[in-house]
């Protein structure tokens, strides 16, 4: 079987990720990389394991009748617009979170994916960190009872410098709740495994970036929040977000309750714990992760496992496993969750049309 050529639109961090990923995955190689930035392309070039061609303008890429498959990792306001002409290929893609920044945006890629049969995954990759992927698996094998209760609190260090500071307004990232807890939101529904109905949050800037200015004007991320979700099946979840953390334990401490037992993922530690009701022991799990893959990025070893997905369902061995509904959905639970925050209540997900 050929191996798979992958296009890279966007090289930045997750870009050179994606490359590191692919360049030790089989059937995978780095086709075309297309960055506005000759530095950060360069270096694009240099990860990448083969002589891809390089172009400053992804309509170039798009062009190439050679590449297979797609991956966009451009800054979040910019998804729609190479989305719109990516789309059009008919190619498989894999885009990066958020799936776009607004939900009109979200629902026009959806609807697109869904009429013209585009083989899409959305890069939620925490449901592929190894520690992540055990939790799931074991609430999925009925290991914990129904989920009933599902607490995730992310303790860490600020928003990091990103090419151009687009990451400092809530204009280009949708939002902190979108931006990155997208993520969160995509685990919640999946563990629960119910749909949300409602969200209270409290949440804001309070201590990062306010003394930092870009062309004028100070960054309006916020930093902090608590967000709680009710779900349709009575079930709840809650979000606990300190981006002024650096000192914590574990970065991110998520708990799965059901009426069989307590289960916990520790990271970046990959760490499961498995709490029984009937004899209160609690069992650990150290999972383990290659060190080659755990150094192919900065997220647990997670993108290697989400990009595998993504070849396998490009070859048409599995289906997408996240979808361009699950990236719709997760971006509303973040667009409701700062509309419940800014506006002091709590909000319906009829209100956004869901
Ligand atoms: N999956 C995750 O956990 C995760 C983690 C970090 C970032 N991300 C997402 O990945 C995406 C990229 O983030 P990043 O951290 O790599 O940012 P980054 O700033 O490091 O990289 C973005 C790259 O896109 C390039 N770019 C901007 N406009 C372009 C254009 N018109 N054509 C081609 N290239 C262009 C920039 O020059 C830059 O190199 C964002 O959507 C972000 O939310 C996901």
């Amino acid at each position: 079987m050929n191996d798979l050529n992958i296009g890279i639109i966007g090289a930045g961090l997750m870009g050179h990720e994606h490359i590191q990923n692919f360049n030790l995955l089989d059937g995978a190689r780095i086709g075309a990389i297309a960055d506005t930035n000759a530095a950060m392309l360069a270096k694009a070039l240099e990860l990448s394991d083969t002589d891809a061609r390089t172009s400053h303008d992804y309509e170039t890429l798009l062009s190439d009748d050679s590449l297979d498959a797609l991956v966009i990792a451009t800054p979040n306001f910019h998804h729609i617009d190479v989305l719109r002409a990516a789309l059009s290929t008919g190619k498989p893609i894999l885009c990066e979170k958020p799936l776009c920044t607004t939900l009109a945006d979200t629902a026009q890629v959806m609807q697109q994916v869904a009429r013209d049969k585009v083989t899409f995954q959305v890069g939620m990759e925490y449901r592929f960190k190894p520690a992540l992927a055990e939790m799931i698996a074991r609430v999925e094998r009925g290991d914990v009872g129904g989920v009933q209760m599902l607490s995730i609190r992310e303790h860490r260090f600020p928003f990091l410098p990103k090419v151009d500071d687009w990451n400092r307004f809530n204009a280009n990232t949708g939002g902190t709740l979108v931006e990155k807890c997208c993520h969160f939101f995509d685990l919640m529904r999946l563990i629960i495994g119910s749909e949300p109905v409602s969200v209270m949050a409290s949440a804001g800037q309070n201590v990062n970036h306010l003394n930092e200015i870009y062309d004028g004007a100070t960054p309006d991320i916020w930093d902090n929040g608590y967000v709680i979700f009710d779900f349709e099946n009575g079930a709840r979840a809650m979000l606990d977000l300190c981006m002024f953390a650096e000192g914590s334990r574990h970065s991110e401490e998520l708990a799965a309750m059901g009426d069989k037992a307590k289960v916990e993922c520790l990271l970046p530690q990959n760490i499961v714990t498995h709490g029984h009701r009937d004899t209160w022991a609690v069992d650990k799990t150290d999972i383990h992760v290659p060190e080659e893959i755990l150094n192919a990025g900065y997220h647990s070893g997670a993108t290697y496992h989400q990009n595998m997905a993504f070849l396998a369902s490009v070859r048409g061995e599995a289906d997408v496993v996240v979808t361009a509904e699950d990236g719709h959905r997760a971006v509303a639970m973040g667009v409701a969750a700062q509309m419940a925050a800014r506006e002091k209540r709590r909000v319906d997900m009829t209100e956004l049309g869901l």
